[in-house]
Protein backbone atom coordinates (compact mmCIF):
# COMPACT_ATOMS: atom_id res chain seq x y z
CA UNK A 1 0.00 0.00 0.00
CA UNK A 2 3.30 2.35 0.56
CA UNK A 3 4.38 1.54 -3.12
CA UNK A 4 0.99 3.51 -4.02
CA UNK A 5 0.72 6.36 -2.27
CA UNK A 6 2.56 6.95 1.13
CA UNK A 7 -1.05 8.25 2.73
CA UNK A 8 -2.72 4.98 2.20
CA UNK A 9 -0.06 2.72 3.38
CA UNK A 10 -0.05 4.84 7.22
CA UNK A 11 -3.78 4.67 6.94
CA UNK A 12 -3.56 0.98 6.95
CA UNK A 13 -1.18 0.76 9.14
CA UNK A 14 -3.55 3.13 12.08
CA UNK A 15 -6.46 0.82 10.99
CA UNK A 16 -4.76 -2.81 11.53
CA UNK A 17 -2.98 -1.21 15.10
CA UNK A 18 -6.39 -0.05 15.83
CA UNK A 19 -8.14 -2.89 15.28
CA UNK A 20 -5.93 -5.29 17.03
CA UNK A 21 -5.89 -2.61 20.07
CA UNK A 22 -9.49 -2.91 20.41
CA UNK A 23 -9.55 -7.12 20.36
CA UNK A 24 -6.69 -6.96 22.88
CA UNK A 25 -8.95 -4.68 25.13
CA UNK A 26 -12.73 -6.54 24.52
CA UNK A 27 -10.60 -10.15 24.65
CA UNK A 28 -12.21 -10.85 28.58
CA UNK A 29 -15.58 -9.29 27.10
CA UNK A 30 -17.37 -12.33 27.71
CA UNK A 31 -15.47 -14.14 29.96
CA UNK A 32 -17.38 -13.55 33.69
CA UNK A 33 -20.57 -13.93 31.99
CA UNK A 34 -19.72 -17.39 30.45
CA UNK A 35 -17.96 -18.39 33.85
CA UNK A 36 -21.93 -17.47 35.35
CA UNK A 37 -22.95 -20.00 32.47
CA UNK A 38 -21.08 -22.94 33.42
CA UNK A 39 -21.44 -21.63 37.29
CA UNK A 40 -25.26 -22.45 36.41
CA UNK A 41 -24.94 -25.01 34.45
CA UNK A 42 -23.10 -27.31 36.63
CA UNK A 43 -26.02 -26.36 39.84
CA UNK A 44 -28.54 -27.84 37.35
CA UNK A 45 -26.19 -31.01 36.70
CA UNK A 46 -25.75 -30.90 40.47
CA UNK A 47 -29.23 -30.98 41.20
CA UNK A 48 -30.32 -33.85 38.43
CA UNK A 49 -27.48 -36.69 39.94
CA UNK A 50 -29.01 -35.41 43.63
CA UNK A 51 -32.32 -36.26 42.54
CA UNK A 52 -31.62 -39.47 40.53
CA UNK A 53 -30.02 -40.59 43.99
CA UNK A 54 -32.24 -39.72 45.82
CA UNK A 55 -35.29 -40.96 43.63
CA UNK A 56 -36.79 -43.16 46.00
CA UNK A 57 -36.86 -40.90 48.57
CA UNK A 58 -38.53 -38.29 46.04
CA UNK A 59 -41.20 -40.67 45.38
CA UNK A 60 -42.06 -41.86 48.63
CA UNK A 61 -42.83 -38.42 49.79
CA UNK A 62 -45.03 -37.89 47.02
CA UNK A 63 -42.06 -34.65 46.55
CA UNK A 64 -41.54 -35.26 42.17
CA UNK A 65 -43.80 -32.07 41.89
CA UNK A 66 -41.05 -30.05 44.03
CA UNK A 67 -38.44 -31.90 42.51
CA UNK A 68 -39.18 -31.06 38.90
CA UNK A 69 -39.93 -27.26 40.19
CA UNK A 70 -35.84 -27.36 41.38
CA UNK A 71 -35.24 -29.07 38.13
CA UNK A 72 -37.02 -26.03 35.78
CA UNK A 73 -35.62 -23.30 38.10
CA UNK A 74 -32.11 -24.55 38.07
CA UNK A 75 -32.73 -24.96 33.94
CA UNK A 76 -34.57 -21.42 33.85
CA UNK A 77 -31.22 -19.74 35.64
CA UNK A 78 -28.79 -22.14 33.40
CA UNK A 79 -30.69 -20.81 30.45
CA UNK A 80 -30.90 -16.90 31.28
CA UNK A 81 -26.88 -16.66 32.13
CA UNK A 82 -26.53 -19.06 28.71
CA UNK A 83 -28.71 -15.97 26.74
CA UNK A 84 -27.19 -13.65 28.66
CA UNK A 85 -23.54 -14.92 27.80
CA UNK A 86 -24.65 -15.68 23.62
CA UNK A 87 -25.65 -11.93 23.90
CA UNK A 88 -22.39 -10.54 25.40
CA UNK A 89 -20.37 -12.83 22.59
CA UNK A 90 -22.63 -11.62 19.75
CA UNK A 91 -22.34 -7.89 21.29
CA UNK A 92 -18.59 -8.19 21.60
CA UNK A 93 -18.13 -9.61 17.43
CA UNK A 94 -20.85 -6.81 16.50
CA UNK A 95 -18.70 -4.19 18.35
CA UNK A 96 -15.45 -5.33 16.16
CA UNK A 97 -17.55 -5.78 13.04
CA UNK A 98 -18.89 -2.42 13.49
CA UNK A 99 -15.54 -0.32 14.22
CA UNK A 100 -13.89 -2.26 11.70
CA UNK A 101 -16.40 -0.76 8.77
CA UNK A 102 -16.09 2.79 10.24
CA UNK A 103 -12.63 2.64 10.00
CA UNK A 104 -12.42 1.42 7.06
CA UNK A 105 -14.55 3.96 5.99
CA UNK A 106 -11.81 6.59 7.46
CA UNK A 107 -9.14 4.90 5.48
CA UNK A 108 -10.99 4.53 2.27
CA UNK A 109 -11.94 9.02 2.91
CA UNK A 110 -8.70 10.27 1.81
CA UNK A 111 -8.96 8.10 -1.54
CA UNK A 112 -11.25 10.83 -2.97
CA UNK A 113 -9.49 13.59 -2.73
CA UNK A 114 -6.35 11.86 -4.14
CA UNK A 115 -8.73 10.42 -6.82
CA UNK A 116 -9.93 14.24 -7.48
CA UNK A 117 -6.64 15.31 -7.82
CA UNK A 118 -5.46 12.76 -10.10
CA UNK A 119 -2.59 11.58 -8.20
CA UNK A 120 -4.61 8.08 -7.67
CA UNK A 121 -6.51 6.05 -10.48
CA UNK A 122 -9.56 4.24 -9.94
CA UNK A 123 -8.01 1.25 -10.78
CA UNK A 124 -5.60 1.87 -7.50
CA UNK A 125 -8.68 2.60 -5.56
CA UNK A 126 -10.10 -1.14 -6.80
CA UNK A 127 -6.72 -2.25 -5.48
CA UNK A 128 -6.96 -0.63 -2.08
CA UNK A 129 -10.75 -2.16 -1.47
CA UNK A 130 -9.28 -6.04 -2.86
CA UNK A 131 -6.16 -5.45 -0.38
CA UNK A 132 -8.15 -4.46 2.78
CA UNK A 133 -9.90 -7.42 1.70
CA UNK A 134 -6.92 -9.29 2.31
CA UNK A 135 -6.82 -7.74 5.45
CA UNK A 136 -9.84 -8.25 7.11
CA UNK A 137 -10.06 -12.08 6.44
CA UNK A 138 -7.45 -12.54 9.34
CA UNK A 139 -8.82 -9.76 11.69
CA UNK A 140 -12.11 -12.16 11.54
CA UNK A 141 -11.11 -14.81 12.26
CA UNK A 142 -9.29 -14.07 14.99
CA UNK A 143 -12.54 -12.80 16.28
CA UNK A 144 -13.89 -16.06 15.76
CA UNK A 145 -11.12 -17.12 17.57
CA UNK A 146 -11.22 -15.41 20.58
CA UNK A 147 -15.05 -16.14 21.45
CA UNK A 148 -13.93 -19.63 21.51
CA UNK A 149 -10.73 -18.41 23.45
CA UNK A 150 -13.64 -16.20 26.06
CA UNK A 151 -15.66 -19.64 26.47
CA UNK A 152 -12.58 -21.33 27.65
CA UNK A 153 -11.12 -19.08 29.38
CA UNK A 154 -14.46 -19.09 31.78
CA UNK A 155 -13.45 -22.44 32.69
CA UNK A 156 -9.76 -22.49 32.84
CA UNK A 157 -11.00 -19.84 35.34
CA UNK A 158 -12.61 -21.99 37.11
CA UNK A 159 -10.81 -24.86 37.00
CA UNK A 160 -8.24 -22.78 38.31
CA UNK A 161 -9.95 -22.32 41.53
CA UNK A 162 -10.73 -25.63 42.16
CA UNK A 163 -6.92 -26.31 41.83
CA UNK A 164 -5.98 -23.18 44.40
CA UNK A 165 -8.13 -24.97 47.14
CA UNK A 166 -5.50 -25.96 49.89
CA UNK A 167 -6.38 -28.29 51.92
CA UNK A 168 -7.16 -27.45 55.57
CA UNK A 169 -5.98 -31.14 57.13
CA UNK A 170 -2.20 -30.83 56.94
CA UNK A 171 -0.36 -33.61 56.59
CA UNK A 172 3.04 -32.92 58.34
CA UNK A 173 3.34 -35.73 60.73
CA UNK A 174 5.66 -38.28 60.39
CA UNK A 175 5.30 -40.83 63.37
CA UNK A 176 4.02 -44.44 62.78
CA UNK A 177 2.15 -46.98 64.86
CA UNK A 178 3.36 -50.03 66.26
CA UNK A 179 1.08 -52.65 65.62
CA UNK A 180 -1.65 -54.51 67.91
CA UNK A 181 -4.29 -52.20 69.70
CA UNK A 182 -4.39 -48.33 70.15
CA UNK A 183 -4.69 -46.54 73.41
CA UNK A 184 -7.16 -43.39 72.77
CA UNK A 185 -6.84 -40.29 74.96
CA UNK A 186 -9.54 -37.25 74.44
CA UNK A 187 -7.77 -34.25 76.46
CA UNK A 188 -9.74 -31.08 76.79
CA UNK A 189 -11.04 -30.98 73.50
CA UNK A 190 -13.74 -28.29 71.65
CA UNK A 191 -14.75 -27.95 68.48
CA UNK A 192 -17.11 -26.24 66.56
CA UNK A 193 -17.78 -26.92 62.69
CA UNK A 194 -18.87 -22.74 62.21
CA UNK A 195 -16.95 -20.35 64.31
CA UNK A 196 -17.75 -20.27 67.99
CA UNK A 197 -20.75 -22.02 67.79
CA UNK A 198 -18.97 -25.01 69.41
CA UNK A 199 -20.93 -28.48 69.57
CA UNK A 200 -18.19 -30.37 71.37
CA UNK A 201 -16.89 -28.96 74.63
CA UNK A 202 -14.01 -29.74 76.48
CA UNK A 203 -14.05 -33.65 76.44
CA UNK A 204 -11.36 -35.52 78.23
CA UNK A 205 -11.53 -38.86 78.33
CA UNK A 206 -9.25 -42.08 78.03
CA UNK A 207 -9.71 -45.91 76.43
CA UNK A 208 -7.05 -48.61 77.12
CA UNK A 209 -6.06 -50.55 74.39
CA UNK A 210 -8.47 -53.36 73.66
CA UNK A 211 -11.12 -51.63 75.37
CA UNK A 212 -14.65 -51.33 73.35
CA UNK A 213 -16.47 -48.12 74.06
CA UNK A 214 -19.84 -47.57 73.89
CA UNK A 215 -20.99 -43.61 73.20
CA UNK A 216 -24.61 -42.89 73.77
CA UNK A 217 -26.14 -39.19 73.46
CA UNK A 218 -28.83 -38.12 71.89
CA UNK A 219 -29.55 -36.96 67.96
CA UNK A 220 -26.99 -34.14 67.18
CA UNK A 221 -24.99 -34.45 70.72
CA UNK A 222 -21.84 -34.71 69.03
CA UNK A 223 -21.46 -38.40 68.38
CA UNK A 224 -20.36 -38.68 64.63
CA UNK A 225 -18.38 -34.91 65.44
CA UNK A 226 -16.43 -36.99 67.73
CA UNK A 227 -15.53 -39.68 65.26
CA UNK A 228 -14.93 -37.49 62.50
CA UNK A 229 -12.15 -35.57 64.72
CA UNK A 230 -10.36 -38.78 65.12
CA UNK A 231 -10.53 -39.90 61.35
CA UNK A 232 -9.11 -36.16 60.73
CA UNK A 233 -11.78 -35.44 58.74
CA UNK A 234 -11.81 -32.07 60.38
CA UNK A 235 -8.97 -30.82 62.75
CA UNK A 236 -9.23 -29.03 66.06
CA UNK A 237 -7.53 -25.77 66.68
CA UNK A 238 -4.73 -25.85 68.97
CA UNK A 239 -6.46 -23.92 71.80
CA UNK A 240 -8.99 -26.60 71.95
CA UNK A 241 -7.29 -29.41 73.04
CA UNK A 242 -6.06 -32.67 71.43
CA UNK A 243 -6.05 -36.03 70.59
CA UNK A 244 -4.00 -38.51 71.25
CA UNK A 245 -3.05 -42.23 69.97
CA UNK A 246 -0.58 -45.02 71.52
CA UNK A 247 0.41 -41.31 73.20
CA UNK A 248 0.84 -39.55 70.01
CA UNK A 249 -1.07 -36.25 69.09
CA UNK A 250 -2.89 -37.12 65.98
CA UNK A 251 -1.78 -34.32 64.10
CA UNK A 252 1.96 -35.71 64.47
CA UNK A 253 1.06 -39.05 62.88
CA UNK A 254 0.87 -39.60 59.09
CA UNK A 255 -2.21 -39.21 57.62
CA UNK A 256 -1.85 -42.66 55.69
CA UNK A 257 -0.58 -44.12 58.53
CA UNK A 258 -4.26 -42.54 60.82
CA UNK A 259 -6.14 -43.79 58.48
CA UNK A 260 -5.41 -47.24 57.52
CA UNK A 261 -5.30 -48.43 61.46
CA UNK A 262 -8.14 -46.77 61.99
CA UNK A 263 -11.29 -48.37 60.53
CA UNK A 264 -14.54 -45.78 60.69
CA UNK A 265 -17.71 -47.67 59.98
CA UNK A 266 -20.18 -44.33 58.82
CA UNK A 267 -23.78 -44.11 59.78
CA UNK A 268 -24.80 -44.21 56.42
CA UNK A 269 -22.76 -47.17 54.19
CA UNK A 270 -22.28 -45.48 50.83
CA UNK A 271 -22.16 -48.59 47.99
CA UNK A 272 -20.47 -47.77 44.66
CA UNK A 273 -22.41 -48.48 41.08
CA UNK A 274 -19.71 -51.71 40.96
CA UNK A 275 -18.76 -55.08 41.48
CA UNK A 276 -19.21 -56.59 44.56
CA UNK A 277 -15.70 -57.38 44.87
CA UNK A 278 -14.99 -52.94 44.11
CA UNK A 279 -17.36 -52.70 46.73
CA UNK A 280 -15.82 -54.47 49.00
CA UNK A 281 -12.22 -54.00 48.76
CA UNK A 282 -12.77 -49.92 48.00
CA UNK A 283 -11.06 -50.62 44.34
CA UNK A 284 -7.76 -52.13 45.89
CA UNK A 285 -7.13 -54.69 43.30
CA UNK A 286 -4.26 -56.15 45.40
CA UNK A 287 -6.79 -57.76 47.63
CA UNK A 288 -7.11 -61.65 46.59
CA UNK A 289 -10.48 -63.01 45.71
CA UNK A 290 -10.17 -66.22 48.01
CA UNK A 291 -9.56 -63.63 51.40
CA UNK A 292 -13.19 -61.90 50.39
CA UNK A 293 -15.00 -64.63 49.77
CA UNK A 294 -13.53 -65.70 53.25
CA UNK A 295 -14.62 -62.66 54.88
CA UNK A 296 -18.17 -62.51 53.17
CA UNK A 297 -18.69 -66.39 54.22
CA UNK A 298 -17.17 -64.90 57.89
CA UNK A 299 -19.43 -62.39 58.34
CA UNK A 300 -22.85 -64.38 57.12
CA UNK A 301 -23.01 -63.21 53.24
CA UNK A 302 -22.29 -66.08 51.66
CA UNK A 303 -25.83 -66.94 51.08
CA UNK A 304 -26.12 -63.87 49.76
CA UNK A 305 -22.92 -64.20 47.58
CA UNK A 306 -23.68 -67.52 46.17
CA UNK A 307 -27.17 -65.76 44.80
CA UNK A 308 -25.50 -63.31 42.88
CA UNK A 309 -25.45 -64.67 39.06
CA UNK A 310 -22.07 -63.57 38.50
CA UNK A 311 -20.42 -63.72 42.06
CA UNK A 312 -18.31 -61.23 43.00
CA UNK A 313 -18.17 -59.79 39.74
CA UNK A 314 -21.85 -58.78 40.21
CA UNK A 315 -22.99 -54.99 40.03
CA UNK A 316 -24.56 -54.09 42.78
CA UNK A 317 -26.34 -50.90 43.66
CA UNK A 318 -28.32 -51.16 40.84
CA UNK A 319 -32.04 -52.05 40.70
CA UNK A 320 -31.68 -55.20 39.42
CA UNK A 321 -29.43 -56.68 42.09
CA UNK A 322 -30.15 -54.43 44.41
CA UNK A 323 -28.85 -55.05 48.24
CA UNK A 324 -31.09 -54.89 51.57
CA UNK A 325 -30.27 -52.12 54.42
CA UNK A 326 -28.80 -54.87 56.68
CA UNK A 327 -26.99 -56.30 54.06
CA UNK A 328 -24.45 -53.10 52.94
CA UNK A 329 -24.07 -52.59 56.72
CA UNK A 330 -22.56 -55.77 56.66
CA UNK A 331 -20.59 -55.37 53.82
CA UNK A 332 -19.48 -52.15 54.89
CA UNK A 333 -18.41 -54.20 57.72
CA UNK A 334 -16.39 -56.76 55.34
CA UNK A 335 -14.42 -53.85 54.15
CA UNK A 336 -12.90 -53.17 57.70
CA UNK A 337 -11.93 -56.90 57.95
CA UNK A 338 -10.36 -56.30 54.61
CA UNK A 339 -8.08 -53.16 56.51
CA UNK A 340 -7.82 -55.36 59.95
CA UNK A 341 -6.86 -51.91 61.42
CA UNK A 342 -5.77 -51.68 65.40
CA UNK A 343 -8.84 -49.04 66.22
CA UNK A 344 -12.63 -49.47 64.94
CA UNK A 345 -15.12 -47.27 65.50
CA UNK A 346 -18.34 -48.38 64.31
CA UNK A 347 -21.53 -45.71 63.91
CA UNK A 348 -24.48 -47.49 64.23
CA UNK A 349 -27.23 -47.08 61.94
CA UNK A 350 -30.61 -45.62 63.94
CA UNK A 351 -32.52 -48.01 61.07
CA UNK A 352 -34.22 -51.36 62.46
CA UNK A 353 -32.97 -54.39 60.79
CA UNK A 354 -34.89 -57.54 60.80
CA UNK A 355 -33.87 -59.71 64.02
CA UNK A 356 -32.14 -62.16 61.30
CA UNK A 357 -29.60 -59.19 59.81
CA UNK A 358 -29.56 -58.17 63.46
CA UNK A 359 -27.74 -61.35 64.48
CA UNK A 360 -25.84 -61.57 61.55
CA UNK A 361 -24.49 -58.08 62.54
CA UNK A 362 -24.04 -58.74 66.25
CA UNK A 363 -21.51 -61.56 65.65
CA UNK A 364 -19.88 -59.85 62.55
CA UNK A 365 -19.25 -56.83 65.07
CA UNK A 366 -17.99 -59.34 68.17
CA UNK A 367 -15.47 -60.77 65.43
CA UNK A 368 -14.30 -57.43 64.57
CA UNK A 369 -13.40 -56.36 67.97
CA UNK A 370 -10.90 -59.31 68.65
CA UNK A 371 -7.85 -58.06 70.02
CA UNK A 372 -8.79 -54.21 68.67
CA UNK A 373 -9.49 -50.97 70.52
CA UNK A 374 -13.20 -50.34 69.73
CA UNK A 375 -15.78 -47.14 69.51
CA UNK A 376 -19.45 -47.88 69.25
CA UNK A 377 -21.87 -45.46 69.05
CA UNK A 378 -24.87 -47.14 69.87
CA UNK A 379 -28.27 -46.84 68.85
CA UNK A 380 -29.69 -50.15 70.51
CA UNK A 381 -29.39 -51.66 74.09
CA UNK A 382 -28.29 -54.73 72.68
CA UNK A 383 -25.32 -53.35 70.81
CA UNK A 384 -24.22 -51.93 74.40
CA UNK A 385 -24.16 -55.34 75.82
CA UNK A 386 -20.32 -56.05 74.54
CA UNK A 387 -18.71 -52.84 75.63
CA UNK A 388 -16.22 -52.51 78.68
CA UNK A 389 -17.02 -48.60 79.00
CA UNK A 390 -19.46 -45.79 78.78
CA UNK A 391 -19.45 -42.61 77.76
CA UNK A 392 -22.86 -40.94 77.22
CA UNK A 393 -22.60 -36.80 76.10
CA UNK A 394 -25.23 -34.54 75.48
CA UNK A 395 -24.93 -31.19 73.67
CA UNK A 396 -21.44 -31.56 73.37
CA UNK A 397 -20.67 -32.46 77.13
CA UNK A 398 -19.69 -35.82 79.11
CA UNK A 399 -22.52 -36.27 81.37
CA UNK A 400 -21.36 -39.76 82.34
CA UNK A 401 -18.46 -42.13 81.84
CA UNK A 402 -17.22 -45.18 83.11
CA UNK A 403 -16.73 -48.81 83.45
CA UNK A 404 -19.99 -50.58 82.06
CA UNK A 405 -20.38 -52.83 84.76
CA UNK A 406 -19.87 -50.61 87.72
CA UNK A 407 -22.63 -47.91 86.16
CA UNK A 408 -24.72 -50.79 85.36
CA UNK A 409 -24.65 -51.75 89.19
CA UNK A 410 -24.78 -48.04 90.57
CA UNK A 411 -28.72 -47.00 90.62
CA UNK A 412 -27.55 -43.32 90.33
CA UNK A 413 -26.04 -43.54 87.52
CA UNK A 414 -27.32 -42.64 83.86
CA UNK A 415 -26.96 -45.88 82.58
CA UNK A 416 -28.81 -47.89 85.41
CA UNK A 417 -31.91 -45.55 84.76
CA UNK A 418 -31.30 -46.41 80.59
CA UNK A 419 -31.15 -50.18 81.47
CA UNK A 420 -34.59 -50.26 83.39
CA UNK A 421 -36.50 -48.42 80.92
CA UNK A 422 -34.62 -50.62 78.10
CA UNK A 423 -34.75 -47.85 75.55
CA UNK A 424 -31.86 -45.48 74.40
CA UNK A 425 -34.09 -42.87 72.99
CA UNK A 426 -36.52 -43.21 76.06
CA UNK A 427 -33.61 -41.89 78.29
CA UNK A 428 -32.29 -39.41 76.25
CA UNK A 429 -35.55 -37.35 76.21
N1 LIG B 1 -20.82 -30.54 58.56
C1 LIG B 1 -21.43 -29.87 59.54
N2 LIG B 1 -21.46 -28.53 59.54
C2 LIG B 1 -22.07 -27.85 60.52
N3 LIG B 1 -22.68 -28.41 61.58
C3 LIG B 1 -22.67 -29.75 61.64
C4 LIG B 1 -22.05 -30.55 60.63
N4 LIG B 1 -22.21 -31.85 60.97
C5 LIG B 1 -22.89 -31.86 62.12
N5 LIG B 1 -23.17 -30.61 62.53
C6 LIG B 1 -23.88 -30.25 63.77
O1 LIG B 1 -23.11 -30.70 64.86
C7 LIG B 1 -23.94 -31.24 65.89
C8 LIG B 1 -23.49 -32.65 66.22
O2 LIG B 1 -23.72 -33.47 65.10
P1 LIG B 1 -23.36 -35.02 65.07
O3 LIG B 1 -23.54 -35.49 63.68
O4 LIG B 1 -22.04 -35.22 65.70
O5 LIG B 1 -24.51 -35.63 65.98
P2 LIG B 1 -24.78 -37.14 66.41
O6 LIG B 1 -24.65 -37.21 67.88
O7 LIG B 1 -23.94 -38.05 65.61
O8 LIG B 1 -26.32 -37.32 66.00
P3 LIG B 1 -27.09 -38.65 65.49
O9 LIG B 1 -27.39 -39.47 66.69
O10 LIG B 1 -28.34 -38.11 64.89
O11 LIG B 1 -26.22 -39.33 64.51
C9 LIG B 1 -25.37 -31.14 65.38
O12 LIG B 1 -25.95 -30.01 65.98
C10 LIG B 1 -25.22 -30.94 63.89
O13 LIG B 1 -26.25 -30.14 63.41
MG1 LIG C 1 -24.38 -39.39 64.10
Amino acid sequence: MFTKHWILGLAFSVFTILAIVIMYRMRNFSVKSWEKQRETSADLFGSIEESLSAIEDIRANGSVKNAMRKFFDYSRKNFKAFRRALIRDQLFVMTIWGIIAIINTLVFAPSIPLLNNGIITLGTIFLVQVFAGILLRPIFQITRQMQNLQRAGASIDRINKLFDTKTKILDKGLQKFSPGPLTLEFRDLSFAYIEEDYVLNKLSFKLNPGRILGIVGQTGSGKTTISRLLFRLYDTKSKDGFIKLNDIKINEISLEDLRDKISYVTQNVELFQASIRDNVTLFDKRVKDQRIDLILNDIGLGDWLNKMPEGLDTIISSSEYGISAGEAQLLALARVFIKSPNLVILDEASSRLDPVTENLLEQAIDKLLVNRTGIIIAHRLATLEKVDDILIIDKGHIVEHGEREELANNPNSQFYQLLQTGEIVELLK
